[in-house]
C-alpha cells in the first residue's frame, strides 16, 4: 500500500509517520521551505501542476491530505491565500485521487461547526471564521468529487510539535510554565481536545475499513482551553497557579471563534472502540518526555 501524505512536516503529519503500519510505503510531502528531512518530497500543494505530476508518477493507493494553512488568525487576515491552500488545493487533490483511483482522506476541522455543542457529523456546517469556511467549502466539493473518500474532522490537537512546527495549547503551556511564566488561557470556549498521536492511530485504523463520509475525531470529554491547560500542568508536575483564566471576549485575536465545537463521537467509537481519557493521553506524552530525558 503506497500512501501519499501532504503536510508531513506538521503536527499530524509527524504523528502519522510515527504510527504508520509496517505494510505502508509512505510518500511524505512537505512545503519546499519545510522540507528539512531527506526522505521528504518538496511540494507546494498550491502548485497544481507539480501535484498532478507527483500523483501520476507515484500512483499512490491512498492520499492523506493533511497540509493546510492551519492558523485560524492567519486565515482571517489572508483569506485569498487561505482559500487557495485550504479549499482549492484540497479540491485539486481530491480530483487527482478520483482520476487515479486512490482513496482520498481529507483532513478537515472542528472549525466547520458553529452554534450548538456536542456536534454530530450529520448536522449542517456553520463556520464562524474564514478558516472554518475554507474547510467547509472544501468538504462540500470533495464529497461531490470523491464520494468514496473519508473526511476526518480532528478536534483541537495537542502534542510535541516537530522541529519548526506550530505550537499548540499543550506545548504553549509547557513552554510557559517550565519558564515560570504566567499565561492567560481562555476558559469559556469548549472543545474535545485530542493528542495528535491518537488522531493518527485512529486514521490508520479507519483507512482499511470500507467506510465513507465524515468522521469526528476527538476525545469523549468536553473542556475549555483553561481546563486542558490545568490538566497539563498537573500531569507534568508544573505550577497551575501560573495559568490565568480569561474570557474569549478579552482576547484581541483577529478571527472570531465558535463558543463550543465539542463533539459527539458516537460514530468514531462505533468504529474504533474507546478513546483514552485526556488525562491518559497527557500522561502518555509526559512519559515520552521522561523517556527522552532519561
Ligand atoms: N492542530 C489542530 O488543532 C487542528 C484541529 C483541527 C483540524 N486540523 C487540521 O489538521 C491538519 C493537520 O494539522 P496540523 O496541526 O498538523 O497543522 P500544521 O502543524 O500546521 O501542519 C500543516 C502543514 O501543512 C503545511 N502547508 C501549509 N501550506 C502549504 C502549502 N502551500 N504546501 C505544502 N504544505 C503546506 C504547513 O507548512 P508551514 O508550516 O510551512 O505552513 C504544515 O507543515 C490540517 O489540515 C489542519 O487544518 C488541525
Amino acid at each position: 500500500m503506497t500512501i501519499l501524505v501532504t503536510g508531513a512536516s506538521g503536527l499530524l503529519g509527524a504523528a502519522l509517520q510515527r504510527s504508520a503500519p509496517a505494510t505502508a510505503r509512505l510518500l511524505l510531502t512537505a512545503h519546499p521551505d519545510d522540507c528539512t528531512q531527506p526522505h521528504m518530497l518538496p511540494l507546494d500543494i498550491t502548485d497544481a501542476r507539480a501535484a498532478r505530476t507527483l500523483v501520476e508518477r507515484m500512483q499512490p493507493t491512498v492520499i492523506i491530505h493533511a497540509a493546510a494553512a492551519s492558523s485560524v488568525d492567519w486565515c482571517e487576515e489572508h483569506p485569498d491565500k487561505a482559500r487557495a491552500i485550504n479549499t482549492d488545493a484540497a479540491i485539486h487533490f481530491s480530483r487527482l485521487a478520483q482520476a487515479s483511483g486512490a482513496r482520498f482522506i481529507f483532513i478537515s476541522s472542528n472549525a466547520v461547526y458553529g452554534s450548538g455543542a456536542r456536534h454530530r457529523e450529520d448536522e449542517p456546517t456553520a463556520p464562524v471564521n474564514e478558516y472554518g469556511r475554507t474547510k467547509a467549502d472544501a468538504e462540500t466539493n470533495i464529497q461531490a468529487i470523491n464520494p468514496s473518500g473519508i473526511i476526518i474532522r480532528p478536534n483541537l490537537m495537542f502534542g510535541f510539535p516537530p522541529p519548526g512546527g506550530r505550537d499548540n495549547q499543550v506545548s504553549r503551556v509547557l513552554n510557559a510554565l517550565s519558564a515560570h511564566q504566567t499565561i492567560n488561557v481562555v476558559n469559556d470556549t469548549y472543545f474535545s481536545p485530542i493528542a495528535s498521536d491518537i488522531v493518527a492511530l485512529m486514521i490508520w485504523q479507519l483507512i482499511p475499513q470500507q467506510l465513507t463520509g465524515i468522521i469526528n475525531i476527538g476525545s469523549a470529554e468536553r473542556m475549555t482551553l483553561y481546563e486542558l491547560s490545568r490538566l497539563t500542568a498537573r500531569v507534568f508536575g508544573l505550577d497551575e497557579k501560573l495559568l490565568e483564566p480569561i474570557s474569549h471576549r478579552n482576547t484581541s485575536a483577529p478571527a472570531p471563534r465558535a463558543i463550543d465545537t465539542s463533539y459527539d463521537i458516537s460514530r468514531l467509537q462505533s468504529l474504533v472502540g474507546t478513546i483514552p481519557s485526556i488525562n491518559g493521553q497527557l500522561a502518555l506524552l509526559e512519559r515520552q518526555l521522561s523517556d527522552v530525558g532519561a
